[in-house]
């Protein structure tokens, strides 16, 4: 969704800020800007489309030390130049960008409009720079303050005026905002990617907090003008990490780190001689995790998918009832909490507004909610009541992969931990940790025969629909299979349990509709066997995900694609990667911008 730089030091500001765009572009966006102040006199550039577009009117050396960025996912009002952010009000003194969404902007509007003010956008951020303007007594930040008080919605907010030079304002409520701490030099942004190639020092700024931000320092303030003391914390990521690293898209990089990622999920997290998990972020006491009769997950997207996979290992191996449920749903559908219950909030960003607000009206009912989120210091972790970060390194392409896998990760630690304080004995705690420490391995075998899913994108990558299928533990990956391949391909597609195509989907077969099955060598082969004969009976082209030397699945498939023997436990794992492979080939073919699929962002930060 909309990103946001911004920068105050010695170094000419344009550069940094159209540099720190870029590093955002992951995020999905469809128009940026940039405001630079110069003399008492702010200039702003934007345009529709990519950053190259804004690269070409921005001139070459432009004067002026601070300023804001942004990229805009246009959400109120149509994608062109006039609605792209900064935003200035009328006399130009004071330019803003904001991201998430002022939900009171009519009414703001009207009344600013009755007043004489005359808008030039279809946004809801216009109004936040004339409202700012209409406070201003010569203190920027006081205006801004005043003004955010009025504002229902969601902000994370920059600003400066033209008559108080080097001066960065950020307001946040519901966006995140992250302050970067350089030598003589400061750094405003929407997430640490903005700011990482120049510092590694950062603080983030909480909801209701204002801070006033000079290239030598900055002061943070609640809205009734009371100091907050803030922590500035270190930055773990490398610049590297950011970057493709010869690979041609991210998502190619970021499947075939899994082998790392997972191995890195795993690290310091295995207690080899007590056969358990080791997992000291849930901040639960042995008593209190003996307690837990149920567990409930809530997520969106691929991390519901993981939640939903968590749910079958959970009731299969721990023994304890878990479900799982989209997280949009869960928060307006006054959930009940009930006893000895422990919830888990899964999200790669850790600021997916759905999981966000369900996780905090869960905790206003005085629920215990355990975070699973990639991003450090993203706003789930650091609300939830504990969890675990998977470490799996920025994942920048839109399309989740080597989150998926690592939040797998992640449930399979706390299904162990949960079955040896359980029914589990010592030495099959052990042939557990043994499976999970293959893994790596295994995947780096699957992956070692992507050429193999190239040739299969070629011919299946004409069809206009999809259907995957799985299951057990391997249906939660046919949905995922499905979304990767509909969400970067454009291919529709849909994932379905494999014995519930005779109750509907069946009617969609035909010669021009490939289905793929999930076949691993595990109690419901035979079963899928017999869905993939009903399909082809019926004429439909069959792709089947099998086990090395499972000769009977490949004599009935059209195609297929053999993942490394393995024990039933960890099939997922081998199974999902061949899915990422497959979409991303596919997307490929077709031309697709496989990184930034049109629509889509990475972090979801609004309803
Ligand atoms: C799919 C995808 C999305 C996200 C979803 C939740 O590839 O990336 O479906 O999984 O928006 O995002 P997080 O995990 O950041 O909460």
């Amino acid at each position: 969704m909309c990103g946001i730089i911004g920068y105050c030091g010695p170094r000419p500001a344009a550069p940094i800020l159209i540099e720190g765009l870029k590093r955002l572009e992951y995020r999905g966006y469809d128009s940026a800007g940039i405001c630079v102040a110069d003399h008492e006199v702010l200039t702003v550039f934007k345009k529709k489309g990519k950053i190259a577009e804004l690269r070409k009117v921005v001139p070459a050396k432009l004067p002026g030390c601070y300023g804001i960025g942004h990229t805009r996912w246009a959400t109120h009002g149509e994608v062109n130049d006039i609605n792209a952010h900064p935003h200035v009000d009328e006399k130009n003194d004071i330019a803003i960008v904001h991201n998430g969404i002022i939900e009171n902007y009519t009414s703001l509007r009207e009344k600013l409009e009755e007043e004489g003010h005359v808008f030039h956008t279809q946004t809801d951020s216009e109004v936040i720079a004339y409202l700012i303007a209409d406070l201003y007594e010569g203190d920027l930040e006081r205006a801004v303050k005043q003004a955010v008080q009025l504002l229902k919605g969601t902000y994370g907010i920059v600003c400066m005026h033209r008559n108080e030079p080097g001066l960065l304002i950020g307001a946040r409520n519901g966006s995140p905002l992250v302050l970067g701490i350089g030598d003589d030099e400061m750094f405003l942004g929407s997430d640490v990617t903005a700011i990482i190639a120049h510092t590694k020092q950062v603080v983030y700024v909480e909801d209701g907090e204002v801070v006033a931000v000079r290239a030598d320092g900055f002061i943070t303030t609640d809205l009734r003008d009371r100091s907050v003391d803030k922590k500035v914390e270190t930055i773990t990521w490398e610049l590297q990490e950011i970057e493709k690293e010869g690979f041609d898209h991210f998502m190619q990089k970021e499947i075939f780190e899994q082998s790392q990622t997972i191995l890195r999920a795993l690290q310091g997290r295995l207690d080899h001689e007590n056969g358990t998990g080791k997992l000291d972020g849930l901040n639960m006491s042995k008593q209190e995790l003996h307690s837990i009769e149920r567990v409930k997950i809530f997520a969106a997207g691929t991390s519901y998918h993981a939640g939903l996979l968590a749910s079958y290992l959970l009731e299969n191996i721990a023994r304890i009832p878990c479900t799982t449920e989209l997280a949009s749903e869960l928060r307006y559908r006054n959930p009940l909490v009930e006893r000895n219950t422990v919830y888990f909030a899964v999200s790669q960003s850790g600021e997916t507004a759905d999981t966000l607000y369900a996780m905090r009206e869960l905790q206003r009912k005085g629920a215990r909610v355990l975070g699973i989120c990639n991003v450090v210091g993203s706003t789930i972790p650091r609300e939830s009541d504990g969890g675990v970060y998977i470490h799996s390194g920025p994942e920048i392409a839109v399309a989740s992969t080597k989150a998926f896998t690592s939040q797998l990760t992640a449930f399979y630690l706390f299904t162990l931990l949960m079955a040896r304080m359980r029914h589990m004995s010592l030495d099959q705690g052990r042939v557990f940790i043994r499976h999970l420490e293959s893994v790596p391995d295994l995947v780096s075998a699957t992956l070692a025969k992507a050429g193999e899913l190239k040739v299969l994108a070629k011919k299946y990558s004409v069809a206009q629909d999809f259907l995957f299928l799985g299951r057990g533990t391997n249906y939660p990956v046919a949905l995922e299979g499905a979304l990767k391949l509909k969400e970067i391909s454009y291919i529709h597609a849909e994932g379905y349990s494999a014995a519930e195509i005779k109750h509907g989907p069946i009617a969609l077969i035909n010669e021009k509709t490939p289905s793929l099955f999930l076949v691993p060598n595990d109690s419901l082969r035979d079963k899928v066997i017999s869905n993939m004969k009903e399909v082809k009976a019926r004429k439909g082209k069959v792709i089947a995900i099998s086990v090395e030397g499972d000769n009977e699945v490949a004599d009935i498939a059209d195609d297929v694609f053999a993942v490394p023997a393995a024990d039933e436990l960890i099939h997922p794992f081998l199974m999902v990667v061949p899915l990422q492979l497959l979409a991303y080939y596919c997307a490929l073919e077709l031309g697709r911008d496989v990184d930034q699929p049109r629509n889509l962002a990475k972090s979801v930060t609004v309803e």
